[in-house]
C-alpha cells in the first residue's frame, strides 16, 4: 500500500517502520548468534524512541559523539553511554560529571595528555570509565594499536580517577573500500588491532573485559571475531545509498527517505524542492567513490539528482518525461545520518499510513 503523499507537506523526512523494525532485528539476531553485546551509534538518527527500541531489542547501551547527544539520551532513560570522542575540555568534563549521576559514562582515551586532563577533574570516589580508543588504519583519532595502547593502558592504570576496562576502534576507512574483499580485509585488521593490543595488555597485568568494534560496513565481519565482545553498528538502523553502493545493504532495506515535490519543470531538467539543506552534499564517506548524484529517486530510478543548491535540487531530464508540478519523489539519501540531522522529526509509517511523528531529539546537538 502506498501513502497519500499529497497531504503530506515537504520536504520530509520518512521513516518506514517495518525496515526499521526489520534493521534493528537483523543487528539483534547477528549480535545474539556471534555472542557480542550491541552499543549502537545514535548518530545516525539521534531519536531517543529509536534508542529505546535498540535497547528493547537488546543493545546493552549506546555509543555518542557528543556529551550533547549523551544528555539527550539519558534524559531519555538510557543508563549507559559511551561517548566515543577523546574529551579533553573542563566544561565538558563537567557535564560528564553530572550525567555520572544518572546513568554509567564511558569516555574514549586516546593520549598521556588527554588521559592526565580528565585526572584532573575526576577523584577516585567516584572515577571516570574510560575505554582505550585504537587507531586501525582510518587514522583520526587513537593511539596506535599493541605496545603504545600498552603504554597508554600502564599509564591510565596508574591514575586513580580513572577506571579502565575496554578497548575500542571504529573502522571508518571501510567506506573508502571498492571490493567486499577489502571490506573484509579492513574488517579483520579492525578487530585484531583491538584483540592484539587487549591482550598485551593483559599479559601486562591489566584486564581488558570490553573489545568493540564498530562501522556499519565491517561489523558483521569484525563482530564474529574470537576475542570481540561488542559491536557498534550506527548507520545499519537505516541503511542508505553509500551502503548499498559499497554493497553492504539492499535499496530494499533503506528505511528513510526524504520526500520531495516537484517545483519547476522545464525543457532540460526537473528541479524539486530538496536542496544542500536536505539532502546533504555528501556523496561518501572517506574517500567512497561509489554514488551517482544526489541520492536515488525511487519512482524514477533513471533520474540523477545531478545538482544541489541549498533548497533546489536538479535534475537533468531529455525530452518529455511524465513527472507535472508538485509531484512527489521519494529519495534515499546517499548518508542517511547527516540527512536526520538536518530535520526536525521523522514522519514514521506502516501499512501505506503515518501513524506516528518522532523527534529528531538530538540533532544539532554539537557540543
Ligand atoms: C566510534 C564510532 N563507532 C561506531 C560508529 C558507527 O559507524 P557506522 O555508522 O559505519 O555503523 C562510528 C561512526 O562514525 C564511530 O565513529
Amino acid at each position: 500500500m502506498s501513502i497519500n503523499f499529497a497531504k503530506i507537506d515537504t520536504p520530509a523526512l520518512l521513516l518506514d517502520l517495518d525496515k526499521l523494525e526489520k534493521n534493528i532485528d537483523d543487528i539483534a539476531s547477528f549480535a545474539k548468534e556471534a555472542v557480542v553485546a550491541v552499543r549502537p551509534h545514535i548518530k545516525t538518527h539521534k531519536s531517543i524512541k529509536i534508542a529505546q527500541r535498540q535497547i528493547e531489542a537488546g543493545a546493552v547501551g549506546l555509543t555518542v559523539a557528543k556529551v550533547g547527544e549523551a544528555e539527550i539520551m539519558v534524559a531519555g532513560g538510557i543508563k549507559d553511554i559511551l561517548i566515543a570522542y577523546p574529551l579533553a575540555a573542563k566544561p565538558k568534563l563537567e557535564r560528564v560529571k553530572k550525567l555520572m549521576e544518572q546513568a554509567k559514562v564511558i569516555v574514549a582515551v586516546d593520549s598521556v595528555e588527554q588521559a592526565d586532563l580528565l585526572e584532573e577533574c575526576f577523584d577516585p570516589k567516584n572515577p571516570l570509565n574510560v575505554w582505550i580508543k585504537v587507531n586501525s588504519g582510518l587514522n583520526r583519532v587513537g593511539v596506535d594499536p599493541n605496545e603504545q595502547v600498552v603504554e597508554l593502558a600502564q599509564h591510565v592504570k596508574g591514575l586513580s580517577g580513572l577506571r579502565l576496562d575496554g578497548i575500542f576502534t571504529h573502522a571508518g576507512h571501510s567506506y573508502a573500500a571498492s571490493s567486499t574483499e577489502e571490506i573484509e580485509t579492513i574488517a579483520n585488521e579492525e578487530a585484531a588491532a583491538v584483540v592484539t593490543s587487549a591482550e598485551l595488555c593483559e599479559a601486562a597485568g591489566i584486564p581488558i573485559p570490553n573489545r568493540s568494534v564498530g562501522s556499519t560496513p565491517t561489523f558483521k565481519i569484525a563482530g564474529t571475531v574470537e576475542g570481540i565482545t561488542e559491536i557498534r553498528p550506527g548507520n545499519a538502523v537505516f541503511y542508505d545509498m553509500v551502503q548499498v553502493g559499497l554493497g553492504v545493504a539492499k535499496r530494499e532495506q533503506c528505511a528513510l527517505t526524504v520526500l520531495s515535490s516537484v517545483v519547476s519543470v522545464k525543457k532540460n531538467r526537473i528541479v524539486i524542492d530538496a536542496g544542500s539543506k536536505t539532502l546533504a552534499l555528501d556523496q561518501g564517506a572517506h574517500g567512497n567513490a561509489s554514488i551517482a548524484g544526489h541520492g536515488f529517486v525511487k519512482e524514477h530510478p533513471e533520474f540523477v539528482i545531478a545538482r544541489l543548491s541549498e533548497e533546489h535540487g536538479v535534475i537533468p531530464v531529455e525530452g518529455t518525461v511524465d513527472v507535472k508540478l508538485n509531484d512527489r519523489l521519494t529519495i534515499i539519501p546517499n548518508h542517511a545520518c547527516v540527512v536526520a540531522n538536518l530535520f526536525e522529526t521523522y514522519l514514521v509509517y506502516r501499512d501505506g499510513k503515518v501513524i506516528d511523528e518522532w523527534k529528531v531529539d538530538a540533532r544539532g546537538r554539537l557540543q
